[in-house]
């Protein structure tokens, strides 16, 4: 790496990021006290949801007593659409984004200037966090518009006093001239776009360890720590896992810290984090994995209440900060695959095939049934077109990933390797499964 590993700088961080854990559960509970009755107050759904729940905001006398409010998910957000969970006016808003999902209607978040600027503090901590500081140029090669990525990313740069080059996603070409000639330091990007990107520097023959580019502040889709690996060793970076979600804010929600790289630390000074069983929602303990579900503590527009994330991880105690971190995320409940009776994430395909020196992270999965058998073909690249162009090799390949499947995902599966550039490219999050049954 390019970067030593430097001891926090306590001095540049803000009070509640230090604060002993007494001081902050402290905090936490005024801010949720306050929370509840903001949402219980301002938002129809939260008030008939609390009631028919039995449950009034002044009944929460503790964090624990959290337990007893009901979930919050996408389909309330849904059906409230567009803008019937705001606790505040238009007039206060400042702000909509709204993220896609796969189901047609948009979920519609929105701002006040106030949530705003929390928003900045918090991507600018996080950017901090990576190592970040005024000094340093910040290319942000995520989509702005309505996906929150680009603009989060973007305010959090400029809070912090970096110089931000807001490139956006797509125009691959146009990126790693800019890479080039302007020199950032940081690039802010889905990691699955930055392996575009760094194919296209070794297209246009430009060697990433000679770029003063030093850290990937990567997120908006599950990556796995071999991918990691892959992309520090083949640009001469740290990669760093940021995460967060439109509903709950957008980036910044948690952020991996330089120091220790051990999954993102939450910033539990805004978003309170729980883990449920999924299936019966009930409270895991930290540690134990399950769905991840928040309750936002200072925000104005969109407070919302233990909302079930969907995403798949754990809670563990802190260690670059004294707030909790997450695992990476191992994948969205809703990206589950059940393969014959066998549950499978991507990630889980995407860490075998990374092993394998000879192919490419460039992978999709494509699910199709024959009778009432769940088939799955992984389609992977090879390294370079050598390789796919040698029969013999590529059989060997796919053999190799067939068995590593087989013995460590436990499904069967048939692996096509194939030439460079002939799995789809994604310019945002990408898209690694096809399900066609
Ligand atoms: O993806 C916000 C974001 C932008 C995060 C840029 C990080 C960087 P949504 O479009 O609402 O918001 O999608 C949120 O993306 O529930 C996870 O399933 C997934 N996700 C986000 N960050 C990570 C991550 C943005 N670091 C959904 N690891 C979340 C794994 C992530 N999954």
């Amino acid at each position: 790496m390019k970067q030593t590993v430097k001891p926090i700088d306590t001095a540049n961080l803000d009070h509640l990021e230090t604060a002993s854990i007494d001081e902050l559960r402290s905090t936490q509970l005024k801010r949720l006290q306050w929370s509840l009755k903001h949402a219980y107050d301002n938002v129809d759904f939260y008030r008939q949801s609390f009631d028919s729940a039995g449950v009034h905001p002044e009944d929460i006398k503790s964090i624990e007593d959290l337990g007893k409010l009901p979930f919050t998910t996408k389909a309330d957000l849904r059906d409230n659409y567009p803008f019937g969970m705001y606790a505040t006016p238009m007039s206060d808003i400042v702000r909509i984004h709204a993220s896609s999902g796969t189901t047609g209607q948009p979920t519609v978040v929105g701002y006040t200037q106030n949530d705003i600027d929390i928003w900045a503090d918090v991507v600018a901590r996080s950017i901090r966090a990576a190592g970040g500081s005024r000094n340093d140029k910040v290319h942000v090669a995520y989509g702005y518009g309505l996906f929150t990525g680009g603009l989060g990313a973007h305010y959090g740069a400029e809070r912090l006093g970096c110089a931000v080059i807001p490139m956006s996603g797509g125009q691959t070409e146009k990126q790693v001239q800019l890479i080039r000639d302007f020199q950032p330091e940081i690039i802010m990007v889905t990691p699955s776009y930055m392996l575009n990107i760094a194919d296209e520097m070794e297209r246009q023959g430009i060697d990433p360890h000679k770029l003063p580019l030093r850290t990937g502040i990567f997120g908006a889709e599950p990556w796995t720590n071999d991918m990691r690996l892959s992309l520090e060793q083949r640009l001469g970076i740290d990669a760093l896992d940021i995460y967060g979600l439109s509903e709950v804010m957008g980036p910044g929600v948690g952020m991996e810290c330089l120091e220790t790289k051990d999954g993102p630390t939450i910033w539990e000074d805004h978003f309170y984090p729980e883990i449920i069983d999924p299936i019966s929602g009930e409270l895991l303990p930290d540690g134990e994995y399950g769905e991840l579900v928040f309750t936002t503590l200072t925000k104005e527009a969109l407070p919302v209440i233990r909302y079930r994330t969907r995403d798949l991880t754990r809670l563990l105690p802190g260690t670059a900060r004294p707030m909790r971190r997450i695992d990476k995320i191992t994948g969205r409940s809703d990206d589950m695959l059940i393969i014959r009776g066998v549950n499978v994430f991507p990630t889980q395909i995407e860490e075998q095939l990374l092993k394998i020196e000879q192919l490419s992270p460039h992978y999709e999965i494509e699910v199709t049934r024959q009778g009432n058998m769940d088939m799955v073909r992984v389609r992977v690249e090879a390294c370079n077109n050598d390789v796919a162009r040698d029969p013999v090799a590529c059989e060997q390949l796919a053999g190799h990933l067939q068995h590593a499947i087989k013995t460590y995902v436990g499904i069967s599966s048939k692996v096509d390797v194939c030439s460079v550039e002939e799995v789809m490219r994604s310019v945002g999050k990408a898209k690694r499964v096809k399900d066609l049954r």
